[in-house]
């Protein structure tokens, strides 16, 4: 029988997840559906329990229910406890369920297979938002030295305290930061709104690689700063989609798809 998937958000209509998780079904050969569903705001936790009632065995979560999808559930993995936010369900055999994070492991596979190995690679993440707290584990799990900067100073700290214990991290405000870094990560939702991030020009190099968690057709604000900067190298984070939903994918169906054609794919389609 075809096991059901979806993915839970509102907005949802722009949603690629359902266009991503068919295509590795396809690839991979696994009987599922995966299907995008809009919760209205206030009955997020309704709407999953009903897809779950009606068969589904698992789903992902994107705007702005990951925080409640983290709150309902009766178990969490490591990475979604340290997140504070879910992206992935799985609705488990006896009726519980299951959260995970896969955004982080998503953006740290798709930062190497663009920029290389993270190992002692200065790192530099801006934004303290939920974007950054979801991929600060994978990343210092890579051995990347990370230091976080904020608009909101405050935050950066929090979160420099928060995954203290798990690699070299510390928190600068911005005016603070005075030299260049190898690799510059934008999480802010700064771009969405239209809006560039005042930020020192010191910290790109000629051989400054930058990373845009967000995308679009054209080359983002904040990588067009970069590369206007003299930055070495760009990338956005369309390949960061991709690589959350292979490992989502994974977590499901225990089979791990291949991300390079479908982001080729999905790239051709924003032009
Ligand atoms: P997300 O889940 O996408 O991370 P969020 O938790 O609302 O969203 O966090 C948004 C991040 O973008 C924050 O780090 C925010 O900075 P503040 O903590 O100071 O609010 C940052 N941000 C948003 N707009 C920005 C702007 N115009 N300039 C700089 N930072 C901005």
């Amino acid at each position: 029988m075809t096991d059901k998937y979806a993915v839970f958000g509102n907005p949802i209509a722009q949603s690629k997840s359902p266009f991503i998780h068919t295509e590795f079904a396809r690839q991979t050969g696994q009987d599922i559906s995966y299907q995008a569903i809009l919760a209205p705001v206030d009955q997020f936790s309704q709407s999953l329990m009903a897809f779950f009632n009606d068969g589904g065995k698992g789903a992902n979560v994107t705007a702005p229910f990951k925080e409640q999808a983290y709150a309902i559930c009766d178990e969490l993995s490591d990475l979604a406890k340290l997140a504070g936010a879910v992206n992935t369900l799985i609705y488990l055999a006896d009726g519980r369920i299951r959260g995970d994070n896969t955004d982080g492991i998503g953006l740290v596979s798709d930062v190497m297979q663009h920029f290389g190995d993270l190992k002692g690679k200065r790192v530099l993440l801006i934004g303290a938002g939920g974007a950054a707290r979801g991929c600060l584990k994978p990343l210092l799990e890579s051995q990347a030295e990370v230091t976080i900067c904020n608009r909101t100073y405050a935050k950066a700290q929090t979160l420099q305290s928060i995954f203290t214990g798990y690699g070299k991290v510390d928190a600068k405000p911005i005016d603070d930061l005075n030299e260049a870094f190898d690799i510059v990560i934008n999480s802010t939702s700064a771009g969405l709104a239209g809006e560039l991030i005042k930020l020192p020009e010191q910290i790109i190099a000629s051989h400054t690689c930058c990373y845009d968690m967000s995308y679009g057709a054209e080359t983002t604000l904040f990588n067009q700063w970069a590369l206007a900067n003299g930055a070495q190298s760009v990338a956005d984070g369309l390949g960061m989609l991709v690589g959350q939903a292979a490992q989502s994918f994974y977590i499901w169906r225990g089979v791990k798809p291949a991300t390079q054609a479908i982001h080729e794919t999905l790239r051709a389609q924003l032009k």
